[in-house]
């Protein structure tokens, strides 16, 4: 038998991880498949050695046409990184419903609907390595980014139950839970809130600007000094798809590692008095 593809199909590589981590397979011998919703964006990871596409996650078509190129040239997606994503802020009640369903499109439905059309191939070759970026905030929740968490809780249960269910195939599932990465990510976080129905006497105004607010410190502040560069990501999904057996789930940064820990052991009451240190409570 022919050896198995290990072609590398990467989502959202414009910038941050997926960028991070499309030069860093390319220089180390992978064939890439970069994708972004705007091709233009990846021009340079092109120059570097990647072949790239048009590929937007909440669009059939495009996913469907990207997954079609990589099979004809190489077989099958070998390895397939759901990377895109971002997060949708804002209290609650305060988010159109209509921006809920385009995070969960984005960071959920994408993710899954690309899986599903990377599989009878994958499975086929009887090889696959499939890394979901999860988030830390799959695990515990900040005030005011309920709608992002929701989407990264559901993928803890997506991989668990994928990983699972693709063991048998010879397909790994790998989940990623980053703590904080300095990417765009907290620009796009803070942009996110221009969705944000408000009115004179919004009731949340001043905690939603205190939501944008503390995003935009964690990433432009001192607090940048727990996270990481996307490097560090890329180094570790290089590492997670070259093992046979690699783990479950990977938590990245120290920070990360302890704040979920320190969850687990915190009592609701406890966080929510933690939570309230950070943000006011609306009233
Ligand atoms: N940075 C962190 O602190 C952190 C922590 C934990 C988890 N993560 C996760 O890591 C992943 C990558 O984020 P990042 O930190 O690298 O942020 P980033 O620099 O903002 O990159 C996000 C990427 O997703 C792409 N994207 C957004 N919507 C898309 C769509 N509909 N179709 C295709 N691509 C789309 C963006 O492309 P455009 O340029 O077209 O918008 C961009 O390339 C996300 O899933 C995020 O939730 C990040």
């Amino acid at each position: 038998m022919s050896q198995p593809s290990k072609a590398a199909l990467i989502t959202g590589c414009s910038s941050g991880i997926g960028h991070a981590t499309a030069l860093r397979l390319v220089h180390d011998g992978w064939s890439v498949y970069a994708t972004a919703r705007r091709r233009e964006t990846i021009a340079d990871l092109a120059d570097a050695g990647a072949n790239t596409l048009a590929l937007d996650v909440t669009d059939e078509q495009s996913m469907s046409a990207a997954v079609a190129v990589v099979e004809e040239a190489e077989g099958a997606v070998g390895v397939l990184i759901n990377n895109a994503g971002y997060s949708q802020s804002g209290a609650i009640e305060t988010v159109p419903l209509e921006a809920m369903r385009r995070q969960f499109e984005t960071n959920v439905f994408g993710l899954v609907r690309l899986t599903q059309l990377v599989l009878p191939k994958m499975r086929a070759q009887h090889w696959g390595k499939i890394v979901n970026l999860g988030s830390m905030g799959g695990r515990l929740t900040f005030p005011g980014g309920g709608h992002y968490h929701a989407t990264k809780y559901a993928l803890e249960a997506i991989s668990d139950a994928l990983r699972f269910e693709l063991r048998g195939f010879g397909i790994d599932v790998i989940l990623l839970e980053p703590g904080l990465i300095t990417t765009e990510f907290g620009d796009a976080a803070t942009a996110s809130m221009a969705a944000v129905d408000s009115s004179g006497d919004d009731p949340y105004a001043h905690f939603n600007a205190t939501v944008g607010a503390v995003t935009k410190g964690a990433y432009e502040g001192p607090m940048r000094r727990l996270g990481a560069g996307p490097e560090r990501v890329a180094k570790v999904i290089e590492r997670a798809i070259t093992r046979s057996r690699p783990p479950a789930r990977i938590t990245i940064t120290p920070s990360a590692k302890l704040s979920i820990a320190t969850r687990r052991l915190m009592s609701d009451r406890a966080w929510d008095a933690a939570m309230r240190r950070q943000f006011p409570q609306p009233e």
